[in-house]
């Protein structure tokens, strides 16, 4: 039996239209709305893409939202100047620094330098402390899109085993986290796991997120698991065109699966409608208005 298809575009439209509602009460009680600052350093086609989708995001779910442009050249010192300048105006309720910064810029000092409250991210290390300890936190947007996916998909996760193949800061570490939190057994692997392809076939929930195009084949996949697929890969398809697949080889996974995300429209939409969440929870965490551990 093929996989059902974990539909992303659709649970991200409904996180969306949550997070307005939500925006909307926030006005209504606050006479303020939730802002969103978006810190953008140099040309990157793919980074201004994702700008301006999260601009256009935060804006459709009432937010207000700003972009900030620095040159290739700037320095770490021009680019704290501004984390500073966001950190302190009260306006400013979640800051965002695109990702990969030029190589003259040191990535762990411009998130540490974000006001955790404000670090809508979930990278800065307060919020990575928190997030393991379990207590309340900012977290990253892309794992707990995936969380929402697999919740919509009916995945069952108490005592399941989730292999989560790739070790990032931004998606397996926390990813693992969180599906610890959700009383998973977790295993992480990586580019050194010895035969990875009989430990992924194992999980019940394969979560791939290593930047490499196609690389979980089918007889990967335990008969009737849930595979989320957090690869965006450009490869040349027909006519000269590029073309983008997952990390997964989907059609072969899901002939196996029993649920999968597809690429694009499965975990991409979710992170964007996460980062929304994230706002307007940190917009009401600064006021008062949510317990913060
Ligand atoms: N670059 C790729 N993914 C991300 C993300 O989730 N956040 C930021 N800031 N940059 C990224």
């Amino acid at each position: 039996m093929a996989a059902r298809i974990i539909d992303g575009k659709a649970v991200a439209a409904s996180l969306r239209a949550e997070v307005a509602a939500g925006v909307a009460a926030f006005k209504a009680e606050t006479g303020a709305v939730p802002g969103l600052a978006v810190v953008l350093v140099g040309e990157d086609a793919a980074s201004q893409v994702y700008v301006r989708n999260k601009n256009k995001a935060a804006e459709g779910a009432g937010m207000r939202s700003e972009t900030i442009r620095l040159p290739a050249h700037a320095s770490e010192a021009a680019l704290l100047d501004v984390v500073a300048r966001l950190n302190a105006d009260p306006g400013t309720d979640g800051i965002l620094v695109q990702l990969p910064l030029p190589a003259q810029i040191r990535e762990g000092a411009v998130i540490e330098a974000i006001d955790p409250a404000k670090d809508v991210d979930g990278f800065h290390p307060v919020n990575v402390g928190r997030l393991w300890l379990g207590q309340e936190a900012l977290a990253p947007c892309t794992p707990t899109g995936v969380m929402r996916l697999l919740a919509a998909s009916g995945t069952a996760l108490r005592g399941a085993h989730a292999v989560v193949v790739g070790r990032s800061n931004i998606v397996g570490k926390p990813m693992a986290q969180l599906l610890l939190r959700a009383d998973c057994t977790v295993t992480i692997a990586h580019s050194r796991t010895r035969d990875l392809p009989a430990l992924a076939r194992s999980a019940d929930v394969l979560v791939a997120a290593v930047g490499r195009a196609e690389m979980v084949r089918g007889d990967w996949v335990k008969p009737g698991a849930a595979v989320i697929d957090v690869g965006i890969n450009r490869v040349p398809g027909a006519a000269g065109k590029d073309r983008l697949v997952g990390d997964v080889h989907h059609a072969e996974a899901a002939a196996v699966a029993g649920a999968i995300t597809p690429v694009p429209g499965g975990v991409g939409p979710m992170t964007i409608a996460c980062l929304l969440e994230n706002t307007l929870k940190a917009a009401r965490a600064r006021r008062g208005l949510v317990r913060r551990a």
